[in-house]
């Protein structure tokens, strides 16, 4: 088999100065989705990202941390980290600014750049912003940072000057040449004027920052962060040794509007100068705005990814992210928008579509696809309405157009409700004729919704590979090769999948409520009580851990436990560890928050009597308030918590333990 075509994409790496929300999380989105739609078209993908991790303001905030630098980059990297795993968006190479392998590599880029003669030495005196890490050219003292609004500092040093003013000329050439390495259209012009205008040369090197890479021989000068951020998109792929790996020229670097700059000027130049090949696009993204203002934490607007993933689900987020804002433009991040698209497109649109075909398969047909029988004008124009969708998804999505490929998608999905609809398979009977009208409705709107299952995927894999299973298609669904999809293509005969929840339908009002809840709570944790580390009866980790320490009878009786009975129990929409509880304890009904949900059924709880303890500070869990604690043991190796309870004694409830 030939090797596939190799496709290499990135996003910026992100500060470690502040932990990523909904802005730095959309540029991650879309570059996971166009991962999963160049692997659909066959490519060898590899995607990058990862952490800057050097500067003045990293020294800054460790110094306020009051730990080392090395540690705290490496908290935020793991942090970073773990929040795009848990998203479902991964990064195939994660590099981090302090990693041997990139120190090595920008190292080894400065010295190509000066072995062709693109360095030299000097002093420069400027305004910079530390915040954005870039002296800010025609400043004066006392100005503020025309990007973040902040004080801007006078610096002097001693630095290294790259000759950018020597790649006016190559660059234009090349803009020319390349018409499509800046998109979209609008950005290049802009950089086009701007690079007409006359570059200066810059300094990419320091003596004021010693959090930095050092410059081999010459410190104590470190490295200017955007020679060594840019640098890491190289690094993540092999560095010196890129050639073997074969994924240099990256493809597509992923950046918002306010670091253009940085990688279609600066950037080419410094790979033209070591002689080595300049990426084929920079795409630019707009920004996702709070308020009309550019969400930052400083400003108190920041919106959080993962209260939104853990409420409406990760699928929901990306759907909105990308069908909401036109790619390159900014647009306004709003809740209510949100959950709005959430009820309308996904419970009601796909989810919707998805579950009533499948349960009238089920009901009609043993749960097996049906093979159509004769087909009428109607059944081909739906047919039609999916092939023409086929082409115009594919296209929307090649050109970055997302919004227009999902709402493409979207009328597809429309077009079969509407066909439903007016063919009412329900209300045929059982005769051979009206079986044979059913198995083709149900046969064509299967189809469709087939089609836009994969079409969909990119942007849903985790939601599209459910409904994939549901029915009951051969394979994976990220593994249909988009090149090759066509309508008539359904496996008959499947058995359909087991039916699972997609899109339960949420209360905006109260989504959204809980979603602000959940955020609050990450971004001011509660301290956990230091008696009880957890507030339900959540896995503790060893089942027989050694008591470190004796305590006296005072302090156990610091902890007032009373026996309870539940009276209401239900799962929590988005937080599938935990039941909310009703609990009387006598005195009065408490709201207590259990992580058992994944043991034991709603349900079954009423009326039982469990241990409480009721003197704990109450805490938010998942945005829900919990005032108490369900007593449990710990089981086995996972932590399967087992209520203690009365099984044998009739206790009055309110009763203290002691
Ligand atoms: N570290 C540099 C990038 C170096 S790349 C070699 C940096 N980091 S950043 O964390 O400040 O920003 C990373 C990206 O997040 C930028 O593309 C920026 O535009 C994007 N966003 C930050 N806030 C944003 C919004 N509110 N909306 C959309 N994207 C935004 O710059």
């Amino acid at each position: 088999m030939p090797d596939k075509p190799k496709f290499y994409l990135t996003t910026p790496i992100y500060y470690t100065n502040g932990l990523p929300h909904i802005g730095h999380t959309y540029t991650t989105v879309v570059a996971d989705a166009i991962r999963r739609y160049k692997r659909m078209r066959g490519y060898e993908v590899v995607m990058t990202t990862g952490t800057d991790e050097h500067g003045v303001n990293v020294e800054r905030a460790a110094q306020k941390a009051g730990i080392p630098e090395s540690e705290f980059v490496a908290r935020m990297a793991v942090a970073w980290k773990a929040l795009w795993d848990d998203l479902g968006i991964p990064a195939d190479e994660f590099v981090r600014t302090t990693d041997l392998r990139h120190v090595r590599t920008v190292q080894w880029l400065f010295r190509l750049c000066k072995e062709n003669g693109y360095v030299y030495k000097g002093h420069y005196t400027g305004q910079y912003c530390i915040y954005d890490n870039a002296f800010v050219n025609d400043a004066k003292p006392g100005d503020n940072c025309p990007d973040c609004g902040r004080p801007l500092e006078t610096i002097t040093e001693e630095n290294h000057f790259f000759k950018l003013s020597a790649f006016q000329k190559p660059l234009l050439d090349f803009y020319k040449k390349n018409p499509n390495f800046i998109q979209p259209e609008t950005r290049k012009n802009e950089i086009i004027s701007f690079v007409e205008g006359g570059l200066k040369d810059l300094s990419i090197t320091r003596t004021t920052v010693r959090w930095g890479i050092p410059v081999p021989g010459e410190e104590p000068h470190v490295f200017y962060v955007w020679f060594d951020a840019l640098t890491a998109y190289l690094s993540a792929v092999g560095g010196p040794d890129y050639e073997k790996r074969g994924f240099w020229p990256c493809d597509l670097h992923l950046v918002g509007k306010d670091i253009i700059r940085f990688h279609t000027v600066y950037w080419p130049a410094f790979l033209m100068a070591a002689m080595l090949p300049v990426p084929k696009q920079v795409w630019v993204h707009g920004w996702f705005l709070m308020d009309a203002a550019k969400m930052s934490k400083s400003k108190g607007n920041v919106i959080l990814p993962r209260p939104i993933a853990n409420m409406l689900g990760m699928d929901a987020l990306r759907y909105f992210v990308m069908r909401e804002i036109v790619f390159g433009q900014d647009g306004n991040f709003s809740f209510d928008a949100l959950v709005t698209r959430y009820n309308s497109d996904l419970a009601n649109g796909l989810g919707n579509l998805a579950s009533r075909t499948a349960a009238m398969i089920e009901k009609n047909f043993d749960g097996k696809i049906p093979k159509s029988g004769p087909r009428l004008p109607q059944d081909d124009a739906l047919a039609k309405v999916a092939s023409e969708t086929i082409g115009e998804a594919l296209e929307r999505f090649e050109n970055f157009e997302f919004a227009r490929s999902l709402e493409a998608i979207w009328s597809a999905i429309a077009a079969a409700d509407k066909y439903l609809t007016s063919e009412q398979p329900w209300a045929l009977g059982d005769s051979e004729a009206d079986m044979q009208r059913k198995a083709t409705i149900l046969w064509t709107t299967a189809e469709l919704l087939r089609i836009v299952t994969v079409l969909a995927h990119p942007v849903l894999p985790d939601s599209t590979a459910k409904v994939w299973t549901l029915l009951g298609q051969p394979g994976r669904v990220s593994a249909v090769e988009l090149d090759g999809l066509r309508w008539g293509q359904l496996a008959t005969g499947a058995q359909l999948g087991k039916a699972q929840a997609l899109f339960p339908r949420v209360d905006k009002q109260k989504a959204i409520e809980r979603i602000e809840a959940m955020a609050n709570e990450e971004l001011n944790p509660t301290p956990a009580p230091a008696a009880a580390p957890a507030h339900a009866a959540t896995p503790s980790g060893s089942a027989a851990a050694p008591a470190t320490e004796k305590i006296g009878i005072e302090d156990f009786a610091k902890v007032e436990m009373r026996v309870g009975q539940i009276k209401t129990a239900e799962r929590i929409v988005g937080a599938d560890k935990l039941l909310k509880l009703t609990v009387d304890i006598g005195t009065e009904i408490r709201q207590i928050c259990a992580g058992i949900a994944q043991y034991y059924e709603p349900e079954k709880l009423i009326g039982r009597k469990v241990a409480v303890v009721v003197n704990l500070a109450p805490r938010k869990l998942r945005g829900v308030e919990s005032n108490g604690m369900i007593v449990a043991a710990s089981v086995g190796p996972e932590g399967r918590p087992v209520l203690a309870g009365f099984p044998d004694e009739d206790v009055e409830i309110g009763a203290r333990l002691k």
